[in-house]
């Protein structure tokens, strides 16, 4: 789930007047799309994305506060930046995210090198932060925004450049009301809010005619879209519907060939949700589904709202609307009070679920939440030797899993060159599975590029992806 990611490339011919920006994402894809935003706006403001540190006037950090080690990450990285801010003047530094929701003020206070500081609902107040920086004001914006009016940004300017041609996150909703005892995001992301269906759908249809094909729709708890305006009756007024809908109308606009979303809460399936996964053949075979533990115990006590069988009830129901259809996870080891039984649980959840990949994470208690003040903690040894358990059997799952998929015919959008082996190229399958293919596709003929679709043979499993071998290039079919 962690991310990195730097804004940074230099636009040929920009006016050499214009300042330069650089924002360091730290997290989630929500924050990746939050670090998106604010580089937009800050393009729409006349600012130009900078090369590097060195030619930078602003860099902003965007912090991730969902475990203790992300957290620590923004105070190594303001560390460093001390130096670069007084190796010339006017270089401003900026704060966002997480951290900056719950630090506000006191991140000013303690850190000297900072000019400013922005919540997860100010971003669009970041172009005037920045300004008002290089005039000599340091602030902290971080009021909680109840209204949608935080969502009424500019669309993509043409100098915005994506990771991966071709790809966009949109978020359909924003915030977490269910509370989990160990996570932080309902306090750092607020009440839950969803947008108006017709203005994801004009988002989409914008980021369609700019080529865009492939769109995650993103949310804290995605599929709990519109779910506070049903309960309230006041679903035609706010313009929103239930999640399925807004996937089936997502589904038919031209050009969008790939539909993800990340990510889910189980509890909030309905029977439509799982049927949109067998009607739509844009909607990827791939759900993204945090289970966190497998022990009835564990999970009351996390305040999940699901036990082991509703769980795995949801894992049949979704394989048998699309049989192929990929699970991945996240797990958290070493919760308060977990006992050997418990991670058994866990285990056994693994393999019943059949998941074929996850991300695994030892708990780290979080000030503010409700099970910080457990006492029965875990020692450190204990979550060390289960997470190393949990890893070695997810791994030896997705091995599994990759070795059945040899031989299948499957189409990847390109995302650039691999990160092993010369002249390979890396792209992602409808089930999000990294697939690594030798370029060009013929001798002397050029490679493919990023953001472009290209059908290939898988011919190799490997533990963290499969090797391909391109067929042709991919036509604007269904994603299978
Ligand atoms: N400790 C460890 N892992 C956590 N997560 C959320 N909060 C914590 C915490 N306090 C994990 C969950 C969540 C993922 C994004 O991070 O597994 O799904
Ligand atoms: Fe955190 Fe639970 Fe909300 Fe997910 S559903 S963001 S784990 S509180």
């Amino acid at each position: 789930m962690q991310a990195s990611l730097e804004i940074s490339e230099r636009p040929d011919g920009s006016p050499a007047a214009a300042p330069r920006f650089l924002i360091r994402t730290v997290g989630c894809q929500m924050n990746v799309h939050d670090g998106e935003k604010v580089g937009n706006l800050l393009l729409h403001r006349g600012w130009r994305p900078a090369a590097g540190l060195d030619d930078a006037d602003l860099v902003i950090v965007n912090t991730c506060s969902i475990r203790e080690k992300a957290e620590h990450r923004l105070y190594t990285d303001l560390g460093l930046l001390r130096a670069w801010k007084q190796a010339a003047p006017g270089r401003v530094i900026g704060v966002g995210g997480c951290v900056a929701q719950q630090e506000g003020d006191a991140l000013l206070a303690r850190a000297p090198q900072l000019d400013f500081v922005f919540g997860t609902h100010n971003l669009r107040h970041v172009p005037a932060l920045a300004g008002a920086a290089r005039a000599g004001e340091r602030r902290a914006d971080v009021a909680e925004d109840s209204s949608l009016e935080r969502f009424d940004l500019p669309e993509r300017h043409p100098d915005f450049r994506s990771a991966t041609p071709g790809r966009a996150f949109l978020t359909v909703m924003e915030g977490c009301d269910m509370f989990c005892s160990f996570c932080i995001v309902p306090r750092t992301r607020g009440r839950e809010i969803s947008r108006p269906a017709s203005a994801i759908v004009a988002e989409a249809e914008a980021l369609a005619r700019r080529g865009v094909v492939e769109l995650t729709l993103l949310g804290q708890t995605v599929n709990a879209y519109g779910r506070h305006d049903e309960k309230r009756g006041r679903a035609a007024e706010a313009g929103t519907e239930p999640f399925a809908s807004l996937l089936r109308r997502i589904a038919a606009i031209p050009g969008i060939e790939r539909i993800r979303y990340t990510s889910p809460h189980p509890i909030f399936f309905d029977a439509d949700l799982v049927r949109a996964h067998g009607d739509l053949p844009a909607l990827c075979p791939h759900v993204h589904l945090p289970a966190q533990s497998g022990s009835d115990a564990v999970l009351g006590r996390m305040r999940r709202r699901y036990g082991r069988e509703r769980y795995l009830a949801l894992v049949e129901a979704l394989r048998a609307a699309r049989p192929e259809i990929a699970i991945t996870t996240d797990l958290i080891v070493g919760f308060p009070g977990e006992t050997d039984a418990d991670f058994e649980a866990t285990l056994e959840l693994v393999r019943s679920a059949r998941f074929v990949d996850g991300f695994s994470f030892k708990y780290s208690p979080r000030p503010g939440t409700a099970a910080a003040g457990e006492t029965d903690v875990v020692p450190e040894a204990v979550k060390q030797q289960r997470i190393e358990a949990l890893v070695s059997l997810l791994r030896a799952q997705t091995l599994e899993y990759h070795r059945k998929r040899v031989g299948e015919t499957v189409e990847i959008l390109v995302e650039g060159p691999s990160r092993h082996g010369e002249g390979q190229i890396m792209g992602r399958d409808p089930a999000n599975r990294v697939v690594n293919v030798d370029a060009p596709r013929a001798p002397g003929a050029p490679g493919p590029e990023a953001g472009e679709r290209v059908r290939v043979r898988l011919v190799e499993a490997l533990p963290h992806s499969l090797i391909g071998e391109i067929e042709g290039a991919g036509g604007p079919t269904s994603p299978l």
